[in-house]
């Protein structure tokens, strides 16, 4: 494999979960330029272009999204604006100084119907606002005309940001019982192990042959739960790290998704097929567990998870 020029990396979404993860696994392919809302929106095309054309980056990847998925029912231009046509200009641009692009979709541009691991070319069918503009997103990147991959990951978390883990201990630890949705299945994939993937896919990808291998690709952890086993994974981690707290941490029901109606629906199946992933650029994620448990443990350190298995 021939060693990669190294490149200038533009990272929006720099404050988000997996942008910010990869602002410390990408020094390795060169120079990272991060920028958050505030310094590029994404909903002012003019500050798109301005970014780009004085960045002059070599790979831009793309963190940032509008991630809110029950809001996004109320506010679907705004989501529209952030998670598609932000990505066309950002693609439209990145063609103009020849760049490539690495962006990131979700398991919910399929509607979950479905009982196996979904494949790339799987049919989708997004069932709510955030999923349709997703997948307007991967289209339009895909009509670039630039070398590009889209990683569809899923139930992402991390020891920082808005995400299902944190708000689970925050509960847990005030309230006598949580009601856990039990009747959807996917893979809690956390933000550390997105960015060293994504560190790990660049590099082979950049390496030989980008326009060749260039697509939409699955990049999960691997293995299955349900949100109520994630929750309950997450509950005997932390009583082990923590057994001075063991015993006034919440009881877990495991309930059914029409018992916790959303203005979204979400698919009951959101499991993603990565074999693409690992024959292609030979990288493979570990099982939930394994990363959720590293997760807690950095985070009881005082640390950051950033090991990775690849
Ligand atoms: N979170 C999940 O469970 C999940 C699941 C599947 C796929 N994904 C995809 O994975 C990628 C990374 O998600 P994440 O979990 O890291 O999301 P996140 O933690 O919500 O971060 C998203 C970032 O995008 C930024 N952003 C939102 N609107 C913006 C705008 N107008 N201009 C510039 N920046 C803006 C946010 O800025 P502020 O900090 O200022 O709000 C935030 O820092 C996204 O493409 C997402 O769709 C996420």
């Amino acid at each position: 494999m021939a060693a990669v020029p190294a490149q200038r990396i533009l990272v929006t979404g720099c404050d988000g979960q997996v942008g910010w993860e990869l602002q410390r696994a990408l020094p390795r392919l060169g120079v990272v330029i991060a920028v958050n809302r505030m310094q590029m929106d994404l909903a002012t095309p003019d500050a798109i272009r301005a970014c780009v054309r004085a960045n002059r980056p070599t790979l831009i990847v793309n963190a940032a999204a509008y991630t809110a998925v029950d809001k996004a029912e109320s506010e679907p231009a705004a989501a529209q604006a952030i998670n598609a046509t932000a990505v066309a200009l950002l693609g439209e641009e990145a063609r103009q100084i020849g760049a490539a692009m690495i962006h990131y979709s979700t398991d919910y541009v399929f509607d979950g119907s479905q009982s196996t691991p979904y494949v790339e070319s799987d049919a989708t069918n997004p069932l709510s606002v955030y999923g349709r503009t997703k997948l307007a997103g991967e289209e339009a990147l895909a009509s670039a005309e630039i070398p590009y991959l889209t990683l569809r990951t899923s139930w992402v978390y991390g020891a920082r940001g808005r995400n299902f883990l944190l708000t689970i201990l925050k509960l847990a630890a005030e309230r006598p019982e949580l009601r856990i949705v039990a009747d959807q299945t996917g893979a809690p994939t956390a933000a550390c192990e997105i960015a060293n993937a994504t560190a790990a896919i660049a590099e082979r990808w950049l390496a030989s042959d980008p326009v060749q291998r260039s697509g939409t690709y699955h990049l999960t952890a691997s293995g299955k739960t349900t949100w109520h086993g994630f929750a309950q994974e997450a509950l005997r981690l932390r009583a082990t790290l923590r057994p001075q707290e063991a015993s006034r941490l919440a009881r877990l029901t495991a309930i059914s998704t029409s018992e916790y109606p959303t203005p979204a629906a979400r698919p009951k199946n959101s499991q993603l097929n990565c074999e693409k992933l690992a024959q292609t650029f030979s990288v493979r994620m570990k099982d939930w567990k394994i990363a959720l448990a590293s997760v807690l443990q950095e985070m009881e350190a005082g640390a950051p998870a950033t090991q990775s298995a690849l």
